[in-house]
Parts: structure tokens; C-alpha cells; sequence
């Protein structure tokens, strides 16, 4: 048995949530009257609620009291909800399920290290919550991505050394989290945006049972 494990991300990695993390700050973005782009976007993602609604007030250049953000990342959150709660199998991304079914098959472990605090349900609706060997999402850390944190506690969680553990990440503050906690980054996307990753794949398409025979070897 190999000694390596796989820790996923789950917004943009698993599922292709990420569009409505991004329609739903667009939405709140709009109602405070600036508008909201998808290459500021990727400053949001893999990043907190809390911090994203920061990030997405200095764009617009709007102070808020504390109250007025509560209401708003609650606002945004039910917004959110409301579009994975018709969320099923279908959004799973492509070559997701095939690599999943593999490393179920060779027994390589694999954790869910997640910003989210939906994450649970999420991985409910896609019918994953149980093939996870563990999770580790936004409720479960007190400091976020690009802090190394969440996959520590995934590789403790596993009972893996970080530099057994290979990370899949869609997000620029989450390629930094798994270069800090000493594991190999996989990044999915824009290799202009997810610099210093140990490779890059334009998309989970590019994550084939060849590659996940490399990375485990
Ligand atoms: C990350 C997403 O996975 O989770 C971010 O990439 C998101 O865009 C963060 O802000 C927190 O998610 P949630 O579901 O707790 O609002
Ligand atoms: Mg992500």
C-alpha cells in the first residue's frame, strides 16, 4: 500500500461550486452599487466568507459597521444555499469519480480539506460525505487558507506525514496553504493566477488515473 494520501479541496475541485460562490458576491456586490468581476473573483476563492466580504468591500470601496457585514454575509450565505440546494451527482466535476473510484480501489486515503462551512451538506447532496476518510472544513479551523491549518489537521486527521500528502486545490490561497504545511501542490486552473504549484492542470478533466499513479508513487 502506498504510504501517500490525496487531500481535495472542495469548491472548484470537487464540484463546481465556484460559480455560485461567485454569482451570489456579484448579487451582493451589485446591491451595494459596484460591480463585481470574475478575475477580482479569483482573489475570493479558497478564501473565508468572513475575509471574501472584506476583500469584496475594499474593491468596492464601502465600510460597513459590524452589523451591517453579519447581515450581509448571512444575506449572501442563504443566497448561496439557495442555489446548492437543487445541487445532485451531475455537478460533481469530470474525472472526479473515476479518481475517487481508483483510490478507493488501491486504499490510498483521502481527506476533504475545505475554507467552507457548508462543505458537509455540500458533499451530502453529491452523496460523498461517506467515502471521505476525513474531513476538515471552514468550522473545524481557527485560521484560513493560505494558512497551512486546514491540511494539517487533514493529515493528522489521515495519520499522514504533510510531505506524503498531496494536495488538489482550484484557489491561489490554497496552492500557498499546501506549499506551507510542506505537501505537493496540485493546482486546477489558470497557471498565470496559481503560481508555485508542483503541477499545473487547466482542468479536473487532466486529473487521470495515470497522473494519480505518479503522484501517489
Ligand atoms: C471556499 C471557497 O472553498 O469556501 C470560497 O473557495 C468560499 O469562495 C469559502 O468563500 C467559504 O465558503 P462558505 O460555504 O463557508 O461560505
Ligand atoms: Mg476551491
Amino acid at each position: 500500500m502506498s504510504k501517500k494520501a490525496i487531500i481535495f479541496d472542495l469548491d472548484g475541485v470537487i464540484v463546481d461550486t465556484a460559480k455560485y460562490h461567485f454569482l451570489a458576491w456579484k448579487e451582493l456586490a451589485e446591491s451595494l452599487g459596484f460591480d463585481f468581476t470574475e478575475e477580482q473573483n479569483e482573489l475570493l476563492k479558497g478564501v473565508s466568507r468572513v475575509r471574501s466580504l472584506e476583500i469584496l468591500l475594499d474593491i468596492g470601496n464601502v465600510e460597513l459597521s459590524q452589523a451591517e457585514k453579519n447581515k450581509y454575509l448571512n444575506e449572501k450565505n442563504e443566497q448561496y444555499l439557495s442555489y446548492i440546494a437543487e445541487m445532485d451527482t451531475r455537478e460533481i466535476l469530470p474525472g472526479i469519480p473515476e479518481l475517487l473510484a481508483f483510490l478507493k480501489a488501491e486504499r490510498i486515503p483521502f481527506a476533504l480539506g475545505s475554507a467552507s462551512k457548508n462543505a458537509r451538506l455540500i458533499l451530502e447532496n453529491l452523496k460523498l460525505l461517506e467515502d471521505f476518510n476525513a474531513i476538515v472544513d471552514g468550522n473545524d479551523v481557527s485560521t484560513a487558507k493560505p494558512d497551512p491549518e486546514v491540511f494539517l489537521i487533514a493529515a493528522e486527521k489521515l495519520g499522514k506525514n504533510p510531505e506524503d500528502c498531496i494536495v488538489i486545490e482550484d484557489a491561489f490561497a490554497g496552492v500557498q496553504a499546501a506549499n506551507s504545511a510542506g505537501m505537493t501542490s496540485v493546482a486546477i486552473g489558470d497557471p498565470e493566477v496559481l503560481i508555485g504549484a508542483d503541477f499545473n492542470l487547466k482542468s479536473t478533466k487532466e486529473l487521470t488515473i495515470d497522473l494519480a499513479r505518479q503522484l501517489i508513487k
